[in-house]
């Protein structure tokens, strides 16, 4: 069988739940991070960061909701170009944001500069990064929790709960199971899909999304074929219910505080398609 086949084959292939891990090539690739920036920025889609008037209510609706004052310590987990973390910043908090695509840090640092605001930008991947510095309340958010697999979570919570002291916060938002009914499966390919999303010169993609109903995680799986490579990116997302989301943050050390709709501060209900949750650590 040809090398052809053989991808053409793998396109079609319906992976186990989480069996690879390709945020890095999503959110850090030179050419891929370039576009993520530019959708982080845009404010008529959704796909990175969510609107900027939905942003600063969440950051109002958070430091009043805990109550932060001036000098507390924030850090951001997935901290993108910086849009909370700018915000937080402005209120006098002292801010400290994380993430690993070097694209949106360097943003986030001339963002900084341009509005002279004093903010720790830190390149790292949050699975295998460990603060060494405690702080009041820790955030993530945009529901970064959803694409990782239960032993990266584990991991994800260990390492915002040793960013934390005793008493201090946590607030993140989750895709909610009735999010997941809604997922429809796609499978589609062409030329440039997505205006040359992926790479710089021309190529061809599949898209194929495959749903695994017992875990409630749905993959989006991109093959990219250019002149020069094919790669695939893996977008996991694992839908949660209140009651799992919640002892996974019980099983952390993390006290469950509230429930909301987002982040925002709206009323939940169990209809809503995203769950924010307020913990405390323990
Ligand atoms: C959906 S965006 C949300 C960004 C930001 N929280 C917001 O709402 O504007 C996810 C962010 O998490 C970052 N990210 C994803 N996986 C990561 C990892 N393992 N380590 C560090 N950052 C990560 C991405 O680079 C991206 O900036």
């Amino acid at each position: 069988m040809n090398d052809f086949i053989k991808y053409l084959l793998e396109v079609d292939r319906k992976p186990l739940a989480f069996e690879r891990y390709t945020a890095d090539i999503l959110w850090d690739d030179s050419h891929i991070s370039k576009k993520m920036l530019e959708y982080h920025l845009n404010q008529s889609t959704e796909l990175a960061s969510r609107n900027e008037a939905f942003i600063t209510k969440s950051a109002d609706f958070i430091a009043k909701t805990f109550q932060l004052e001036k000098g507390d310590r924030l850090i951001d987990f997935g901290c993108g170009p910086g849009l909370y973390t700018s915000r937080f910043a402005e209120k006098g908090l002292e801010v400290t944001g994380v993430d690993f695509s070097r694209n949106s840090i360097s943003y986030a640092k001339e963002d900084a500069l341009r509005k002279h605001l004093d903010i720790e930008y830190i390149c790292s991947n949050y699975l295998s990064f460990n603060s060494l510095k405690e702080h009041d309340m820790a955030l993530l958010i945009y529901c970064d929790y959803c694409p990782l697999s239960k032993e990266q979570r584990k991991t994800l919570l260990h390492n915002i709960y040793q960013s934390l002291h005793q008493g201090a916060y946590f607030l993140l938002d989750v895709f909610t199971e009735k999010a997941y009914l809604k997922r429809e499966g796609v499978t589609r390919s062409g030329k440039n899909l997505m205006n040359g999303f992926w790479a710089e010169s021309d190529y061809y993609c599949f898209v194929n999304s495959f749903s695994y109903d017992d875990e409630k995680v749905f993959l989006d799986k991109y093959t990219v074929f250019t002149d020069e490579k094919v790669f695939e990116v893996y977008n996991w997302l694992k839908y949660f219910t209140v009651d799992e989301i919640s002892s996974e943050l019980k099983e952390s050390g993390f006290k469950v505080l509230d429930f909301y709709g987002d982040v925002t501060g709206k009323p939940y209900h169990e209809d809503t398609e995203v769950v924010a949750i307020a913990c405390m650590k323990e």
